[in-house]
């Protein structure tokens, strides 16, 4: 049976779980790991699950797990694993929550998967065989131009330096688009620009494990990714833009590379 098809059933046990425990949880069993960022026995858990079910599929494969348990394998396969993804919006009650899990080989994403728990939307990807939502293949919108776009991003919320070329950014797209939003799941905006919902999704200062799964659906599905400077950072560099066509991107990012990179 192909790799993926024994991976999104494990994905769908640990979703079920967070559910699970979405029903019924107290705010007092969260903990701060630093300014903003928050983390739970959710969190772990389902990490602690995903880590033992992988395992047992390709026993030689190290991880890169966002709550730090599991090992890196210098070379060859690494999960690459953000177990819950939107933990404020699940802390909170708001219901956009994701797992997000990559498989990568030689630092090349080659499969993923970002699993939105309450509508239970399985978005995958496997590395040039396209890219699904369930059993149905899904594209970005390919002719889409940037005044009838709907793009996401996300707020700073712990490191405040570059909070100026944001909001310029911001206020910029907000008026050339038809408007931006904020979900809360970096992976759930990667998926939505995947299957046509956004057209452009761009953030700073994420981790390998809120993109890496959706940065290949969203290429994929025949979009271009890229990080701020138009170049292929966008794993471990922090900064990503994923758009649905060559178009598109090119409006985001000229609009983000004056406000940005000017500063360098
Ligand atoms: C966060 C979400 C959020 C993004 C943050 C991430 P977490 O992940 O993806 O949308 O703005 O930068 O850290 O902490 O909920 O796994
Ligand atoms: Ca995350
Ligand atoms: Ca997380």
């Amino acid at each position: 049976m192909p790799l993926i098809q024994q991976v999104i059933p494990i994905v769908e046990e640990v979703a079920a779980f967070i559910a699970q425990e979405a029903a019924q949880f107290d705010r007092s069993h969260v903990v701060l790991k630093e300014l903003n960022s928050l983390v739970s026995y959710v969190d772990q858990q389902a990490e602690r699950m995903l880590i033992e079910k992988l395992t047992h599929l390709q026993p030689d494969a190290g991880f890169i797990a966002e709550e730090g348990q599991g090992v890196r394998n210098a070379n060859g396969y690494n999960w690459i694993i953000d177990p819950l993804d939107g933990t404020t919006n699940f802390v909170h009650g708001i219901p956009v929550f994701s797992i997000s899990v990559a498989l990568s080989l030689d630092n090349e994403v080659v499969m993923g998967v970002v699993y939105e728990v309450n509508r239970q939307e399985c978005f995958w990807a496997v590395k040039g065989r396209g890219a699904f939502l369930g059993d149905k293949p899904i594209k970005t919108n390919s002719n889409i131009i940037l005044a009838d776009s709907l793009l996401g991003t996300g707020f700073p919320y712990q490191k405040f330096e570059h909070e100026g070329p944001f909001w310029n950014t911001f206020s910029e797209l907000m008026k050339r688009s038809r408007g931006l939003r904020r979900l809360g799941s970096a992976a759930v905006d990667l998926a939505y620009t995947a299957c046509g919902r956004f057209d452009a999704f761009f953030e700073y200062k994420l981790n390998a494990w809120d993109v890496a799964a959706g940065a290949l659906i969203v290429q994929e599905a025949g979009g271009l990714v890229t990080d701020y400077s138009g170049k292929t950072n966008y794993i471990f560099g922090g900064e990503i833009i994923a758009a649905a066509n060559p178009s598109i991107h090119g409006e985001v990012q000229r609009c983000i590379a004056k406000n940005y990179l000017k500063r360098e």
